[in-house]
Parts: C-alpha cells; sequence; structure tokens
C-alpha cells in the first residue's frame, strides 16, 4: 500500500512513502529438505510480493518472511497445510517503522556537526554527508574526503580516507551500506569513523596502525538507495538504476561484482531484490570503487559490512569450492569474532559465504579475493532476526564498539601478515 500525499501535483512522486500497516515478519523453521523446497518455490513464485528476509537454504536456519498484510492469509494457509512451523517475529512493521521515525527526527536536530551528532541514532544522508565534512574540518592532517565519482542518480559518493602520510601505504577498504535497508551497517561505520579519529594519538593500536596503513572507509556505499529508504521505501535493498525494458528499478549492487557473475544465487529478473543487472561492473556505484581499488593498487584487505545473522564470512560465494587461504582466512575470522564476543557475549559464526548462507555469486569480496586481496571479508552484523533490518537504535553504539575489535583485529592481522 502507499499513500500518496497529492496536495500538489508536483510533489507527488517525492512523497510516496510506502506503508506496511499490518504487515508481519514470520519465522519459518523447515523440519525437512522437502519444507525448503517449498519454500523456495514459494520463493520462487513472486506474485505475492513476499520479501525474503532470509533465504531457504537448509532446515539448520531459519527463513524470515515479511509478509505484506493482503497476503498474510494465504502464507499462514500455505505453511498450516504444508504443517511448516513457524511464528511471529514482527507483528506490525509499520509500528516499529513509527518508532524508528519518531527517533530518528528527534536526532535530526542535532544536525551534521560532530560534536553535537547523536551516534545513538539513524541519520538522512544530507546529515551524514555534513557530518562527514565536518569531520574532515576537525581532523584534517588525518581524514580527507575523497570523491569517487557519481551514483546512478547523481549524487556524490564519498569515502573517508585515514592516512598519515606516506605515499600508497598498503591500506584497508571498508565499505558499508551497499544494501540500502540495513541501516545499522552504515551506523555503525560512521560510528567507527568517529572511534578512529578520536583514538588517533591516544591509543596506542590505532596510532600504530595509522602510523602504517591508509584506511578508506565508505560510510554510505549506495547512497540513491539509501536516500530512497528514507523518502520512500524503507525495506528497499538495491541500486535505484532504470532497468531498461521492464517497469521495476534498481540492481543488487551485491550481485553486480564481476566474480561468478550471473551466476548461482543471483537472478535474472529486474524485479528480483537479487537482480545481477545486464553486466558485470554495470552499475555505477559498484564500477566507481573497482576503479578506485585498481587505480589504488596497495590494498591489502577488503572488509563489506552487511546485516543482519551475526556472521563473518570469506570467500568464495558463487561457489562452494576452498579458496586456497581457507584455513588462515578461517582462523582469522575465528579470532576476530572472538574479539567481538569479548565486549558483550555476542555469538557469530564464521565461514565461506558459500557454505555458512547459500551461494551467491557476483559479490563484492570473491571479486576483491580474485584480484590479488587476500583479506577479504564480509560481516552480517545484528540481530540474528528479532528486529532484522528494523534494529532499534538503541543497538547502534554497542553493535558498533563490539564489531570494531573484530575489524582491528583483521586490519592488525593484515598489517602484521604482509604479502
Ligand atoms: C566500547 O567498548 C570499550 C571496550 O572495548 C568500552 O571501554 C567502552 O566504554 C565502550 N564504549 C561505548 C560508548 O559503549
Ligand atoms: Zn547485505
Amino acid at each position: 500500500m502507499r499513500v500518496c500525499l497529492a496536495l500538489f501535483t508536483i510533489f507527488v512522486a517525492a512523497y510516496c512513502r510506502k506503508v506496511f500497516t499490518g504487515d508481519q515478519v514470520l519465522r519459518i523453521n523447515a523440519k525437512s529438505e522437502e519444507q525448503i523446497q517449498l519454500l523456495k518455490e514459494l520463493e520462487n513464485t513472486e506474485v505475492s510480493e513476499l520479501d525474503f528476509w532470509t533465504h531457504p537454504v537448509s532446515s539448520d536456519l531459519p527463513v524470515d518472511i515479511h509478509v505484506p498484510y493482503a497476503s498474510l492469509y494465504a502464507v499462514r494457509k500455505f505453511l498450516q497445510d504444508k504443517e511448516i512451523p513457524f511464528h511471529v517475529m514482527i507483528e506490525d512493521l509499520q509500528e516499529l517503522l513509527d518508532k524508528e521515525q519518531e527517533d530518528l527526527q528527534r536526532s535530526a536536530m542535532r544536525g551534521g556537526d560532530a560534536k553535537s551528532f547523536d551516534y545513538a541514532a539513524y541519520h538522512q544522508l544530507e546529515t551524514i554527508y555534513s557530518w562527514m565534512d565536518s569531520m574532515v574540518a576537525g581532523h584534517p592532517n588525518l581524514i580527507s574526503k575523497v570523491h569517487i565519482g557519481s551514483s546512478y542518480e547523481n549524487r556524490p559518493m564519498y569515502v573517508l580516507k585515514f592516512s598519515t602520510g606516506g605515499s600508497n601505504r598498503p591500506a584497508i577498504w571498508v565499505d558499508a551500506g551497499i544494501h540500502s535497508r540495513e541501516w545499522i551497517s552504515t551506523a555503525s561505520a560512521v560510528w567507527m569513523a568517529n572511534k578512529l579519529a578520536t583514538d588517533f594519538g591516544v591509543d596506542p593500536s590505532v596510532t600504530a596502525l595509522l602510523g602504517q596503513m591508509d584506511i578508506y572507509l565508505m560510510v554510505v556505499t549506495n547512497p540513491d538507495g539509501y536516500a530512497y529508504t528514507h523518502t520512500n521505501d524503507r525495506m528497499w535493498r538495491k541500486t535505484r538504476a532504470v532497468n531498461p525494458g521492464s517497469l521495476c528499478r534498481g540492481v543488487d549492487p551485491n550481485r553486480n561484482w564481476d566474480a561468478g557473475f550471473g551466476g548461482p544465487g543471483a537472478s535474472k529478473n529486474p524485479c528480483s531484490d537479487s537482480y545481477h543487472g545486464p553486466s558485470a561492473h554495470s552499475a555505477i556505484e559498484v564500477n566507481n570503487i573497482v576503479n578506485l581499488i585498481r587505480n589504488h593498487g596497495n590494498f591489502k584487505s577488503f572488509i563489506s559490512i552487511h546485516a543482519y545473522s551475526q556472521l563473518l564470512m570469506y570467500p568464495y560465494g558463487y561457489i562452494c569450492t576452498d579458496i586456497p587461504d581457507q584455513a588462515e582466512l578461517h582462523s582469522v575470522g575465528q579470532r576476530a569474532v572472538q574479539a567481538l564476543s569479548s565486549l558483550y557475549g555476542t555469538s557469530y559464526k564464521v565461514g565461506s559465504i558459500c557454505k555458512i548462507i547459500y551461494q551467491a555469486s557476483g559479490g563484492s569480496i570473491d571479486w576483491s579475493y580474485n584480484v590479488g586481496i587476500k583479506y577479504s571479508f564480509a560481516f552480517e552484523l545484528r540481530d540474528t532476526g528479532r528486529y532484522g533490518f528494523l534494529l532499534p537504535a538503541n543497538q547502534i553504539i554497542p553493535t558498533a564498539n563490539e564489531t570494531w575489535l573484530a575489524l582491528k583485529y583483521v586490519m592488525e592481522y593484515a598489517r602484521d601478515h604482509p604479502y
């Protein structure tokens, strides 16, 4: 359902925010491979507008489906008829969204100035962009803003570069928010940028790290999608590219990389949330990053931050065979999540994308690994499904703080193990 404020026709397009009143998120615990197959069929019908937050893979992993109000009766009946166990995880999606909006409006009053900025809140793109300028202005000898190009809708794409000098030092790439509805990813990256800035010169380990390496941190990797989650559809995941010949917009920017492009775990249907796009690197947002990484040539680690599920993953996603560095990356991952868990006991699983969630082609860390960046990892942050993509703002700082420990472990490991 859409609510359009049709007061002035020229403003209609800008204020058609999708509402989710009565929509529920169901958690399904399939008992058998047969039930998983049934859920896969349900996912592939695509007539019902079901939004799979997690996908049917095996009976070990729950499947979370956001079901629009209009489809609830049919989906519940389907599950009951097939005796597939489920329970309601989110009673009314719109209630959670209303709460989120209230918090967001309140914190927006404090603005983008780094001194008054509310790190315990989600923010609109404009606020984050002005916060970036304030960060750079406050730390001119450490942080610079690198403009790597524009998004499909012509928004600037910025990377915060943390560097204490040197020429083309070994570097670490961190991107957040490539899937726009995963707000906790961007919010955590914003907090971590501030952490780096405030710890530099104070905390010996951060000071030492930045004495040897540069960190490139992209807090909003999909700015069009992010803006759209604020103005139109909180559940938007893809870019906003127009797909010729289709009414559906957007490419999944994490199925668009040149790594098994177009293979299993990506869709050729432009209406799908995992549409891979017409060709590898067709998404300008992806292409801009690829150009930066290639031109730089000295990245040692590439880390992508997603949500949710509490996983730390390494390549590959597009095939299920082990990478040559499997043992090493697995143990780095294990120790990184140990550090993460030490703070609040949050538990994470570690494994290759293919083995730990599902086969997915065209992903960023498969590409980075294949171009020679050994320490390639992807995080799925909190939670394990209670709130899913709508993680309450009071979990931003704890999530960022614990994730930072894992990130720092990987960065220091990359520094200490040159290759
Ligand atoms: C973050 O974690 C550290 C321990 O690593 C702790 O001392 C600090 O108080 C935490 N910060 C916040 C803002 O919760
Ligand atoms: Zn994601």
